[in-house]
């Protein structure tokens, strides 16, 4: 087994080749003039197990994964596992209005043909893996984000609506703490409301856990009413930290005392490693 990484999974390549014991393999990506993306692998992997990490966000790193899979099948390897970290588009996972393309299935079709497997890290709805034909799977980083949230001494969690409890509920009966949620509601790509609710969090650190932070709106609203029920402190954690635009001045703004993010989106707040919880599985 040998690993590759494109340039949106380099860092957690890294982290498996050293968990796993298994060599990186020398592969040139790098642009035309023009702009188009030219990749090749610089070594002889015919007959290797291949496992191809890269996050399919922002978009250009979706042609850059498409062509580094099908010069790893060209290359004659013999199996090609391809692990998303972050699924990009899983959102739109449904005609939410008449008109509009299924994206996340639009994905599949194209990131199945060179590939024998696939692995995704915490998809937006796990329904996104039936639109593959090929075997799919995905695993949580959820005990991950746990660990860290125990260490710095969360003594409650919050999901920013109910649909996310399941994965708060998770890290909490991780930690042996209390758990809640918000109630949101999302008006449209940037706005979203939030119910007030009374919470027991006078005096507590609180982490709020969401699946992807974005623009931060969602975040900001929620540290905004912890803070105004006089919660001592309020970390902001998520799987995959987009952060578009302005989102961090948001949640400082808002009262966020720490952003938490793991490694499937690369920033400075991928504080923690996906890499333990994908080993079980390649
Ligand atoms: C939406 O359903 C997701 O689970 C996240 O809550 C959302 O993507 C966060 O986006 P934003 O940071 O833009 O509020």
């Amino acid at each position: 087994m040998q690993l590759i990484g494109g340039t949106a999974g380099s860092q957690l390549t890294v982290k498996l080749a050293a968990l796993l014991n298994r060599p990186i393999v020398d592969t040139t990506i790098k642009r035309f003039p023009d702009n188009e993306l030219y990749v090749r692998i610089n070594q002889d992997i015919s007959n290797e197990d291949i496992i191809l990490v890269q996050t399919t966000y922002p978009d250009e790193k979706i042609v850059e994964l498409l062509l580094l899979q099908n010069a790893v099948r060209n290359a004659g390897a013999a199996h090609i596992t391809t692990v998303i970290p972050y699924y990009g588009y899983s959102r739109q996972d449904k005609k939410f209005k008449q008109g509009e393309p299924i994206s996340a299935q639009v994905l599949a079709h194209h990131i199945e043909i060179d590939t024998d497997k696939i692995i995704t890290i915490d998809p937006h709805k796990e329904y996104i893996l039936d639109f593959f034909t090929k075997p799919a799977k995905c695993v949580s980083a959820i005990s991950e984000i746990a660990k860290v949230l125990q260490k710095k001494g969360a003594d409650m969690l919050l999901a920013p609506d109910k649909g996310a409890l399941g994965r708060t509920q998770e890290a909490a009966s991780i930690i042996g703490c209390d758990c809640d949620y918000l109630e949101k509601t999302r008006i449209d790509g940037s706005t979203v409301k939030m119910e007030p609710k009374n919470l027991d969090v006078a005096g507590k650190s609180i982490a709020i856990i969401d699946d992807i932070i974005s623009t931060g709106g969602t975040m900001a609203m929620a540290i905004k009413e912890l803070k105004k029920q006089k919660a001592k402190q309020v970390f902001a954690a998520c799987t995959h930290g987009l952060f578009i635009g302005t989102s961090v001045e948001k949640l400082k703004k808002a009262g966020c005392d720490e952003i938490i993010a793991t490694d499937t989106v690369n920033n400075k707040f991928s504080k923690v490693s996906t890499a333990p919880c994908l080993i079980s599985l390649l």
